[in-house]
């Protein structure tokens, strides 16, 4: 057999040509399924363990010329082998998927419920502050001349009391994202942010057609946690979202003109916030990714692409 300066090559090849050569055996199957775990285990990736497969099997076939086994059925042999050498990547594949599917459970959870926060927080405190206005209105009439200014002041105070309240149930679940969608959500959210900020917001591009819920909920979750992150860290003026849809994919990219992502001196972020996480985490869940790019001073953009 030729040796070959991989160790880890070597063992497999040694290993595949035993169970070629001797016809099998369970016990060479289970050594394949160590031999995948540990790699798992190592990082090593699918493409080496193909590579490292293919290599041992053409040495193994090139040497076995007189041997008493076909090569079909040392191919078939093969092919035995190199599945439980993958079996656990496979393991590791459905675990993934379940993990994903209790994310995005988890996520519609916590959802419904910022959905009925925000219907109670608008509804009943709107239904609170109707009464409450109606017994101001009545003291007002019956009142002299100062009181009843004083009252008007206090109405203008509950005015801006009751536009908040609207504003924050609306941030907590935006109602027109599920009647009209993201892209007027998305206008909203700027506006509000825009009043609260004095930060110059354009909100551009088109999805062409409704999403679905999930991905409507997770893109403007993003682009919220983002503006939320240039109001309170980026120290910018201007703020581009855009929304495009191209090939099977949706890009949604928030960029701004602020002083970019502080480093600490070994080149990691200093924050331990956990925003960034969270978008990244339900774009993964959706079969997405969240990047971020920043340079110091020229601002920062963060993109989530999500398949459709
Ligand atoms: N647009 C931005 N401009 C400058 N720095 C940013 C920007 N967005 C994020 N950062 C930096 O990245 C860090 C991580 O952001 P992230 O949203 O994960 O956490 P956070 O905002 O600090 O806290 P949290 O979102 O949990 O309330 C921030 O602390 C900040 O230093
Ligand atoms: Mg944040």
């Amino acid at each position: 057999m030729t040796k070959t300066e991989n160790p880890r090559q070597q063992v497999y090849q040694e290993l595949l040509s035993a169970y070629l050569t001797s016809g099998g055996g369970e016990k060479a199957l289970t050594v394949a399924y160590e031999i995948g775990r540990k790699d798992l285990q190592n990082g090593i990736g699918l493409l080496e363990i193909a590579e490292t497969h293919q290599q041992a099997l053409n040495e193994t076939l090139s040497m076995a010329n007189d041997c008493v086994a076909t090569q079909s059925a040392m191919n078939r042999a093969a092919s035995h082998f190199l599945k439980e050498a993958l079996s656990a990547f496979e393991v590791s594949r459905l675990c993934n998927r379940q993990t994903n599917d209790v994310l995005i459970k988890l996520y519609d959870v916590f959802e419904n419920e910022a959905k009925r926060i925000a219907h109670r927080l608008h509804d009943e405190s709107a239904q609170m502050l109707a009464v409450v206005y109606l017994e101001l209105a009545e003291i007002a009439n019956s009142s002299p001349g100062d009181t009843a200014k004083r009252i008007g002041d206090v109405v203008g105070h509950l005015d801006q009391v009751s536009s908040q309240l609207r504003s924050l149930s609306h941030e907590l679940r935006p109602i027109i994202l599920d009647r009209l969608g993201l892209m007027p959500a998305l206008r909203a959210l700027a506006d509000g942010v825009r009043k609260r900020s004095q930060l110059l917001i354009e909100v551009t591009g088109d999805t062409e057609g409704r999403l679905s819920a999930s991905l409507e909920i997770v893109l403007y979750r993003a682009v919220q946690e983002a503006l939320a992150n240039v109001c309170r860290h980026a120290r910018a003026s201007h703020v581009d979202v855009h929304v495009w849809r191209e090939a099977n994919s949706l890009y949604c990219a928030v960029s701004d003109d602020g002083i970019g992502i502080q480093l600490s001196t070994d080149g990691t972020t200093i924050s331990q916030g956990l925003g960034l996480i969270g978008i990244t985490e339900r774009a993964r869940a959706l079969g997405g990714i969240c990047d971020v790019s920043s340079r110091p001073n020229f601002g920062t953009t963060l993109q989530v692409t999500v398949p459709l």
